[in-house]
């Protein structure tokens, strides 16, 4: 048995723990148990999430659910935010495993089950969150992608997908305008290669850890800084411990909403077309609200004395550059990318 596996029980037993304290369990049918039929009455999906109740996804995922019960033969969705089923490594695997039915992932976790899934994840890759969105919704680029991890992982991927926006990066000491500006500085990272070598590129020393870590870690001072969008970095607080907001804007990022494939399957046809209809929904309310939020998050930023600079672009692009080139290993990755780019405005 791999070492994935066994911690994979041991997460999946402690998020078992957890949810029936906390629910006194669902009382309905298990997920991934006798399901298949695809005509099983509902019942309500764990969804494992990250982010605070304040995040535009929180929001727009409690909706969802009500629309949700609403529309289908007694589907529902029970989000569970902060970390509280396990961060997302953990919430991987318990969506695998069948004991949480969905959760909110970022695409680097996904780059550890299928290298292909690295080409979203790369620098440069998207020109903007409608171009994000395009590709992301385009079957004909991620058909074959999202639905790979069904077999040996029974997770299916849904099109689209909640923007992350263009991530930048902050810290403690100083701003950053150059890639010497990064040397001697540590940075919290996804846990995925690329997230690392990117931060190598970009001049500093990455640290990859989850994300519900990097509050304390900025605060002891074992790192100094992190990188993310501002809506994450207000809703985490992240500027109490780092005041310096530098807009590299080095990627726009992407989280994924992943489900348990035995659970989809055990929808009723027209079920599964309510909860793909509702979701395509979520997605498009999602986008709008993080627009306007995002602008929100930077007036309350500056309010609590936040400092922002706009840092030497071109310089980091140029470090960048490479990255691309070195992560596209296989045909099936560089399709992917061509398309994309195409599909750029
Ligand atoms: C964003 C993203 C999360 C991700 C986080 C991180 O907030 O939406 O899915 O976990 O960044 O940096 O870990």
């Amino acid at each position: 048995m791999s070492r994935k596996k066994t911690f994979s029980i041991m997460a999946a037993a402690s998020a078992m723990a957890l949810t029936l304290s906390a629910c006194g369990g669902s009382g309905g049918n298990d997920a991934g148990g006798d399901s298949g039929g695809g005509s099983s009455e509902g019942d309500t999906m764990r969804l494992a999430l990250n982010q605070t109740e304040q995040h535009p996804s929180y929001i727009t995922l409690t909706d969802f659910g009500e629309r949700l019960s609403g529309g289908t033969d007694g589907w529902d969705i029970q989000v569970y935010p902060n970390e509280t089923l396990g961060a997302q490594q953990e919430a991987l695997q318990l969506v695998s495993d069948g004991s949480v039915e969905m959760a909110i992932v970022s695409g680097t976790q996904l780059e550890n089950l299928n290298e292909n899934f690295k080409v979203f994840n790369l620098p440069g890759v998207f020109q903007s969150i409608d171009h994000q969105m395009n590709v992301l919704n385009d079957e004909e680029i991620i058909g074959d992608l999202f639905t790979s991890l069904e077999e040996d992982e029974n997770i299916t991927v849904l099109s689209g997908g909640f923007t992350q926006g263009a991530r930048s990066v902050y810290n403690s000491q100083r701003p950053i305008e150059t890639p010497e500006d990064m040397n001697s500085l540590k940075f919290r990272v996804q846990e995925s290669d690329v997230a690392q070598e990117m931060i190598r590129r970009m001049g500093g020393s990455p640290a990859p850890m989850a994300y519900g870590e990097v509050y304390s870690a900025l605060q002891s001072g074992v790192i100094d800084g992190a990188e993310n969008n501002e809506i994450s970095y207000l809703t985490q607080k992240h500027n109490e411990v780092a005041q310096y907001f530098s807009y590299t804007e080095h990627l726009v990022g992407i989280d994924y909403m992943i489900t348990n494939t035995d659970v989809l399957e055990s929808m009723s046809e027209q079920d599964r077309e309510t909860f793909q209809q509702e979701w395509s929904q979520t997605v498009d309310d999602f986008t709008a609200l993080w627009k306007t939020q995002t602008e929100a998050a930077h007036a309350t930023l500056e309010e609590e004395g936040v400092e922002f600079n706009q840092v030497d672009k071109q310089a980091f692009e140029e470090a960048l550059a490479p990255i691309v080139e070195q992560n596209l290993s296989n045909e099936a990755q560089r399709q992917i990318y061509e398309a994309t780019r195409a599909a750029a405005e």
